[in-house]
C-alpha cells in the first residue's frame, strides 16, 4: 500500500507538465526537454463523451511506465462512467488516478477501489461544479483536483473564479486536519502561478505554458520561483 501522498521535502508546489501539449510524434523527446525538472507527468485521458475530445488510452500510460519506471504518473481520466475504466489504467501503471465527481454515481466506491489497488486516488470537479460534491469523500481522497478550465482541451484561459474553491478547500483541509493535496489544472503558467500557489494549491498542471516554449525546463524553474512569491 502506498504511503500518504506528500509534497516533496522543501517544495511548496509541485509542477506536473501535461503531455496533452507535447508533440504526439515526439513525446519521449519532449519529456527529455523537461530536463528532470518536472515533479509529476500529467496524462489526460478523454473519451469524447464526458468531454468533447479524444486523447490517449492506457497504452500510453503503459509505455511511459516501461520507459520511466520511477516517474510519478498523474493520470487524469475524463471518462464516463469512470468505474468502467479503472482496471485498465491501474494495470497500465498509473501512480495516481483522478476521476471526475461528475462522471460517476459511485465516487466513494471508485476512490475505495483505487486505494485498495494500492494507488493514489484523486477526485476532480469542473469549474461549474460546487465543492460540496467532494465533501463526502474528503477523508479518503489523496488529491482534490479543482479544474481551472472546462476540461477537454489544452491552451484555454484560466478561470480566476476557481481560485475561491481552492482557497475554501485548502481552509477546510486545514481545519479538519486532512492530508490530501490540492491540484489545479488548466490555463496555468508563469503569469498566474503565484496566485494559484497562494490560494493553497499544491500541484499545478501546466501544458501549453511548458511544452510550447523553447525551454520547458526553464519555464518550470521560473514557475517554481514565481510560486514562492504568492
Ligand atoms: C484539460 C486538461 C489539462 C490540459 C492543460 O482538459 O485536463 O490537463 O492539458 O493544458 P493547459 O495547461 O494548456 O491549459
Ligand atoms: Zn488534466
Amino acid at each position: 500500500m502506498a504511503g500518504p501522498l506528500q509534497l516533496k521535502k522543501g517544495k511548496k508546489l509541485l509542477i506536473a507538465p501535461s503531455l496533452l501539449a507535447a508533440d504526439v510524434l515526439n513525446i519521449e523527446s519532449d519529456i527529455e526537454r523537461l530536463g528532470g525538472e518536472a515533479d509529476w507527468l500529467h496524462v489526460d485521458i478523454m473519451d469524447g463523451h464526458f468531454v468533447p475530445n479524444l486523447s490517449y488510452g492506457p497504452e500510453l500510460v503503459r509505455a511511459l511506465r516501461r520507459r520511466y519506471p520511477d516517474a510519478f504518473l498523474d493520470v487524469h481520466i475524463m471518462v464516463e462512467p469512470a468505474e468502467d475504466f479503472l482496471d485498465m489504467f491501474i494495470s497500465a501503471g498509473a501512480s495516481l488516478i483522478t476521476v471526475h465527481a461528475e462522471a460517476t454515481s459511485h465516487l466513494h466506491r471508485v476512490l475505495q477501489k483505487l486505494k485498495d489497488a494500492g494507488i493514489y486516488a484523486g477526485a476532480a470537479i469542473n469549474p461549474g461544479t460546487s465543492k460540496e460534491l467532494l465533501m463526502p469523500v474528503l477523508h479518503m481522497a489523496d488529491l482534490l483536483l479543482v479544474m481551472s478550465v472546462n476540461p477537454g482541451y489544452g491552451g484555454q484561459s484560466f478561470i480566476p473564479e476557481t481560485l475561491d474553491k481552492t482557497r475554501m478547500l485548502s481552509e477546510m483541509r486545514e481545519s479538519l486536519g486532512l492530508g490530501c493535496l490540492i491540484e489545479m489544472d488548466g490555463g496555468i503558467g508563469p503569469k498566474n502561478i503565484a496566485q494559484v500557489s497562494a490560494a493553497g494549491c499544491d500541484v499545478a498542471v501546466a501544458g501549453s505554458a511548458v511544452f510550447r516554449q523553447a525551454s520547458p525546463a526553464a519555464v518550470i524553474k521560473e514557475m517554481r520561483i514565481l510560486s514562492e512569491r504568492g
